[in-house]
């Protein structure tokens, strides 16, 4: 048995950051769905494979290995064994995401994957589309989602600290570019779970969205 949190939500709405503080705060295996297909996009890369290359990508997807390592000051992702933690925040990487996410075989492979990391496991898995697709029978559901201009604003910040040079404008067109693309998809499109609670976190501290999806857990049960 598992007790599964589903958070769902544009990029820059604050889902990382919520869900590593829940899961550290409840004991909960934190999965952030998007550094799987940060994973294919950066082999995609490392390969010099072509984006309209549909082939090429879906073997690539087919063969990599990823696994997510949950640390108490954040997750450390491994791509055929290699720690590639940093690499998959690159901006080369952020660039093509979103395209090389909407293919729909890659996303059949990476969900079966995500669907894997949680067997028998309490879990928060964080994405565009946990509680639509991945887990529609979540036991707690939530939709994180900012104006576009306090998501850019919290992305740039959040590149300045990691040393990912980007301009606020680069980020913001990123952002909007990627959004297009996330709600687009065949398959797993970034959209509202009708059953799923939406937090708007534009005017809201990390600590009061963290206090408020707290709250939704404990009232949904006990986690077993
Ligand atoms: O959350 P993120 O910015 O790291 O996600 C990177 C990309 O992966 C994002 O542009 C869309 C895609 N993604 C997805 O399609 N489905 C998910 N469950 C998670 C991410």
């Amino acid at each position: 048995m598992s007790f599964i949190v589903g958070i769902d939500g544009p990029a820059g709405s604050g889902k990382g950051t919520i869900a590593k503080r829940i899961a550290n705060e409840l004991g909960l295996i934190n999965i952030d769905t998007g550094s799987t297909y940060r994973c294919v996009a950066l082999e995609v890369l490392n390969q010099k494979v072509l984006l309209n290359d549909k082939k090429k990508i879906i073997n690539i997807a087919k063969n990599i290995q990823i696994d997510i390592q949950n640390k108490q000051d954040g997750d450390i992702v491994f791509l055929n064994g290699k720690d590639v933690t940093k690499d998959i925040r690159l901006k080369e990487v952020t660039k093509i995401v979103s395209p090389v996410s909407s293919i729909k075989e890659v996303r059949l492979i990476m969900v079966e994957l995500q669907r894997k990391f949680a067997q028998g496991k309490n879990i928060i898995m964080e994405g565009r589309d946990i509680c639509t697709y991945v887990f529609p029978n979540a036991d707690v559901k939530i939709y994180l989602d900012a104006t576009l201009e306090q998501r850019a604003k919290r992305r740039y910040k959040e590149n300045q600290e990691k040393n990912i040079k980007m301009t606020y404008k680069e980020v913001l067109e990123n952002i909007k570019k990627r959004d297009e693309n996330d709600k687009n998809k065949e398959i797993g499109s970034l959209k509202m779970a009708k059953d799923s609670i939406l937090i708007d976190t534009t005017n809201l501290t990390i600590d009061e969205v963290v206090k408020k999806v707290i709250e939704i857990i404990k009232q949904a049960g006990e986690i077993k």
